[in-house]
């Protein structure tokens, strides 16, 4: 059974959300309430799996109730409800509410939008887990591209490539548009996987007060040691990104596979961030160990948190709302026996290029070498391929 929790202070909306949801086939129950402080009484009692909230409430308001409720609550998974007007208002709510749904909400978007959040859980099989990595703040702010944006937002003849060409350096910040764009409440039909996209929806006005709010950018708080693993990791998954569909070309893959596996290799390392930005200590012992026993980061990580970085990418970027596509491949980007299939996916693009990228750099500590990984499990028709982008990086 999964419990959810309506909070409006217009009690009509309720009383429609309860007609709307009448029906619905699956095991949920529902309750309502019509103040953030009734809300919180309810959630004392038994607390919810889902809760729904009206942005703008007398007193508490959506956004300090979901503040509320992640502080106490971390598991439950926050939706905002929202008229278009209050845009300001939810981009506080970037880092509170995991997804954002517009007023009127429309029956099917709203079941479809619960249940692929619902899902997310399914990825991590463990309670305590995901109740572990539920308190991990969301995503650290990342001030590094802060100023060159800030500087091309100034001119007036800025264009949406320029924009996102910077953007797209940046794993956060890439992250946090796509989240938004991809939420119900911009009731789209299909996944936006591209920033310029998502800046042409959410309109240019939209993107620089979300790349210039606080909420992405609160450097002062960000500590220096995490300021410089977290850049480096950043960087590392730029150049992934650039490198694995640089690879996509050599194989003669189409435009979409390229975007996509761009995509794919900027976010899949969004939980390394997280990790090293919730628990940095134990982070420095996952690299530690990796390096000293010569397994995985992967391996590491799962020793010591319990879940790998594939998998909290991944929980992450399916609680955002992001395709399945993307997800699945998020999950197998270290995936050795991924790699052996007749067509490469992105993920195996991205595995590829990564093992390139570390063993250029003198980072590979596993036994056997790349070369012999490659011919081993690799198509042959991909070898040409493999020798070309180890030249080119
Ligand atoms: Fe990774």
């Amino acid at each position: 059974m999964v419990n959810i929790l309506f909070v409006d202070d217009d009690q009509s909306i309720l009383n429609s959300m309860e007609r709307l949801l009448f029906d619905v086939e699956e095991d949920w129950d529902f309750q309502f309430a019509v103040s953030g402080k009734e809300a919180l009484e309810l959630f004392h009692e038994t607390p919810f799996d889902v809760v729904v909230s009206d942005m703008r409430m007398p007193e508490m308001n959506g956004a300090e109730l979901l503040r509320e409720i992640k502080d106490k609550y971390p598991k439950t998974i926050r939706f905002i409800l929202s008229g278009y007007s209050d845009m300001k208002l939810i981009l506080e709510t970037v880092q509170t509410a995991e997804q954002f749904l517009a007023k009127p909400i429309e029956p099917d978007v709203l079941i479809s939008t619960i249940k692929g959040a619902i899902m997310s859980n399914s990825i991590i099989a463990n309670e305590e887990l995901i109740e572990k990595v539920s308190r991990f703040e969301v995503l650290p702010a990342v001030p590094k591209i802060y100023s060159r944006l800030c500087g091309i937002m100034e001119s007036p003849d800025v264009t949406i490539d320029e924009i996102s060409e910077v953007i797209e350096t940046d794993v956060i910040v890439t992250a946090k548009i796509l989240k938004l764009v991809n939420s119900a409440f911009f009731g789209l039909r299909r996944t936006i996987e591209k920033v310029s996209d998502a800046i042409t929806y959410l309109g240019f006005d939209v993107v620089k007060a979300l790349v210039l709010s606080t909420e992405l950018f609160n450097g002062e708080e960000f500590e220096a040691r995490n300021k410089r693993i977290i850049e480096k990791i950043n960087l590392e998954s730029f150049e992934r990104a650039k490198v694995a569909s640089e690879f996509v070309v050599l194989t003669g893959g189409n435009d979409k596979k390229k975007k996509e596996t761009y995509l794919i290799g900027l976010l899949c390392d969004v939980g390394k961030i997280v990790f090293v930005e919730n628990e940095y200590d134990k982070y420095e012992d996952v690299m530690a160990k990796s390096k000293k026993e010569g397994i995985t980061c992967c391996e590491a990580e799962k020793d010591i948190f319990g879940i790998s970085h594939c998998e909290l990418s991944a929980y992450l970027l399916s609680k955002w709302g992001f395709s399945s596509a993307v997800i699945s491949n998020i999950l197998l980007h270290h995936e050795i026996d991924n790699i052996e299939k007749e067509e490469l996916s992105s993920a195996g693009n991205i595995l590829i290029s990564n093992m390139l990228l570390q063993e250029k750099k003198g980072n590979w500590y596993m036994e056997d070498t790349v070369d012999n990984i490659i011919k081993r499990k690799v198509n042959p028709k991909y070898h040409k391929a493999i020798r070309d982008l180890k030249e080119s990086i």
